[in-house]
């Protein structure tokens, strides 16, 4: 494997095996499968799991990794195109990012959305700008439009509960939270889910849709795989029978870019906070899922996050096992 960005780059087979991988690797360690490789890590963007459970996974796999993010650089890093570097950044990424890669053997790169333009975002332009300067094996730990580890780890998640693939009723929904936010991980999600076969509804307010070309991927490769893809603003309509009920805010599409419009517009739903009376209609075991970090009280109500349907924590443990399969299926000799 020479590059983990997209999982709809995988056949369903070939996440199969990943997916045994990382439950082998957990049933019978391998401590020095990558004895002497090294991972780099670039963070352009915050993180708590994917950095953690990346250098933990590398460490378990007998390897080494280390990390540069902005905030640690003594110089200061310059992301913009054609900018003349007269400001407080002393070094760009174009020769930062070949000089991170050329230390290791792998490289995984954080760098979410600038939200200016959807058209710039739904390319993922940022992300593919910087891997066009690396030349070894490259990890996507989130850019404008996939992340990819997540959905893994969520897949896996998903098979661990034993939720059906086909027919399982998985419900993507918009969650209130005070600022816009990207739209990697409801984009990567509704593909997961519909990769996977499930009968998927994204459930979200007016102006809330998500993108027709992410929409349309995601019916695609249902089609492909015997899953559906529809949309609804109905809650109990969305709910009605589901497993899981996957939440998780994103930006305004009718406001992208547009801070006081998708303000305006996300003031009116603090009412879309998860909590019990949203599973009315749902399975009596429906799930909660969620990538973390979420805001108790604000995306889900705290009886919801600490109560028997919530998995936050083991999507958060998975992270760590499906990127070790990662990691060994792109580094093992
Ligand atoms: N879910 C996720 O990617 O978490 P972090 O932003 O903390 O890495």
């Amino acid at each position: 494997m020479n590059r983990f960005n997209d999982l709809t780059d995988f056949s369903t087979d070939e996440i199969g095996s990943l997916l045994k991988l990382a439950n082998r690797l957990e049933r019978n360690p391998e401590p020095r499968a990558l004895e002497g490789k090294v991972l780099s890590l670039l963070f352009l963007s915050p993180s708590l799991r994917t950095l953690a459970s990346f250098q933990a996974g590398m460490s378990r796999l007998g390897g080494g990794s280390f990390v540069i993010s902005p905030e640690m650089s003594i110089h200061g890093l310059e992301t913009r195109p054609g900018i003349v570097m007269d400001g407080t950044a002393a070094e760009h990424v174009r020769e930062a990012v070949p000089v991170i890669a050329s230390y290791g053997d792998a490289l995984g790169i954080r760098a979410f959305a600038e939200r200016r333009s959807l058209e710039d975002d739904l390319t993922d332009r940022e992300f593919e700008s910087l891997a066009s300067l690396v030349n070894v094996p490259l990890i996507n730990m989130e850019s404008a439009i996939q992340h990819p580890c997540q959905s893994l780890a969520d897949w896996k998640t998903l098979n661990d509960l034993e939720i059906p693939a086909q027919g399982g009723r998985f419900v993507l929904s918009w969650a209130y939270h005070p600022r816009a936010l990207p739209l990697a991980v409801p984009a990567a999600t509704v593909q997961m889910a519909a990769q996977r076969g499930m009968d998927v509804v994204v459930l979200r307010p007016p102006g809330f849709e998500l993108p027709e070309p992410i929409m349309e991927k995601a019916r695609q490769i249902a089609n492909e795989t015997g899953g559906k893809v529809t949309e609804t603003a109905d809650r109990k309509e969305a709910m009605e029978d589901a497993h899981v009920i996957y939440a998780k805010s994103w930006s305004s599409t009718s406001h992208y870019g547009n801070r006081p419009g998708d303000q305006a517009l996300r003031e009116e739903l603090v009412d879309w906070c998860i909590d019990e009376p949203w599973f009315d209609k749902a399975r009596a075991d429906c799930r909660f899922m969620h990538c973390l970090p979420v805001r108790r009280g604000v995306v889900v109500a705290d009886r919801i996050l600490d109560g028997p349907r919530s998995v936050v924590l083991q999507e958060a443990h998975n992270r760590m096992k499906v990127q070790m399969a990662v990691l060994h299926q792109m580094l093992k000799n």
